[in-house]
């Protein structure tokens, strides 16, 4: 048997052995959207160093464990911190949580991160719904021969992020009264922020937020038939939108600021899907 497919099934039977009801619903947080952890209920805490075939290594500014238990009385898998690329893991690692949720039975996915905006008209502390993406790393997480058991040669990526999703985004954001974005997000494979010039080319491409995460998980979802919604944090204005330096603590801070709007959003989200 593939030695992928192998981890992911040991991986996917070290959490089923250890939760009482399979999760539903997947969830990704993404830098400071790792609070929202602690508003999982009967909650089953599983650092990822302990999952066999998981990565050994922490995860960079997170707490790096599944969180599952429940949420608005849905059953959820939480996973606070992910793999990134640019930690030097590669894509079949990154995603590997993804198919991971894919054998526990999670049929819609949520993927959240923190962009920066390439979009002039965006403000920092905006959600952003996304609506496609563009990958700029060249690399997927289906490159290799093709595991059939998981999805096939080719999908389908006309509608990554499911519409039903995306409208019932904005019921709920029109019900909270706060205006949700909506636009395409492109992955570089960071680590540095980008220069002005990039910035520059990726408005060109029809970019609208810039991060470092995202694209691979979404693409694996599709791949396996979960559907996908995706949710940046405009964290900061992209390189020479302004002219300021970027930092990571701007970005930390500034989604710790939307903690509030981020909860009651994604809470309501859980409910209705
Ligand atoms: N660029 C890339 N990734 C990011 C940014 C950015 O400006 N802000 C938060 N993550």
């Amino acid at each position: 048997m593939d030695a992928y497919l192998n981890a992911i099934r040991e991986a996917a039977d070290y959490i089923r052995a250890r939760i009482s009801d399979l999760p539903e619903i997947g969830l990704v947080l993404g830098s400071g959207w790792g609070d929202f952890a602690e508003h999982v209920e009967d909650a089953v805490h599983i650092p990822y160093t302990e999952v066999p075939g998981f990565p050994k290594t922490g995860v960079a500014g997170h707490a790096g464990e599944w969180v599952i238990g429940r949420i608005a009385g849905k059953t959820v898998a939480v996973m606070s911190g992910r793999f990134h690329y640019y930690e030097g893991h590669d894509m079949k690692t990154v995603t590997l949580p993804v198919r991971v949720m894919q054998l526990l039975g999670v049929k819609t996915l949520i993927l959240t991160n923190a962009a920066g905006g390439v979009n002039g008209e965006y403000e920092v502390g905006d959600l952003m719904l996304i609506s496609d993406h563009i990958s700029m790393t060249g690399a997927s997480p289906l490159f290799g021969p093709n595991i059939d058991e998981l999805g096939p040669r080719f999908p389908d990526m006309t509608h990554v992020y499911d519409r039903d999703l995306r409208f019932l985004a904005h019921l709920v954001a029109n019900g909270q009264h706060f205006r949700l974005r909506e636009g395409v997000y492109a992955q570089m494979p960071g680590p540095c922020y980008e220069t002005p010039a990039e910035i520059r080319m990726l408005r060109v491409l029809g970019a609208d937020a810039v991060g470092m995460s995202t694209v691979p998980e979404a693409v694996a979802a599709r791949h396996g038939g979960i559907k996908v919604m995706g949710i940046s944090c405009i964290t900061n204005m992209a390189a020479g939108v302004l002219d300021a330096p970027l930092s990571h603590g701007e970005v930390m801070e500034a989604s710790r600021k939307a903690a509030g709007r981020v909860k009651a959003f994604l809470e309501e989200m859980i409910r209705r899907i």
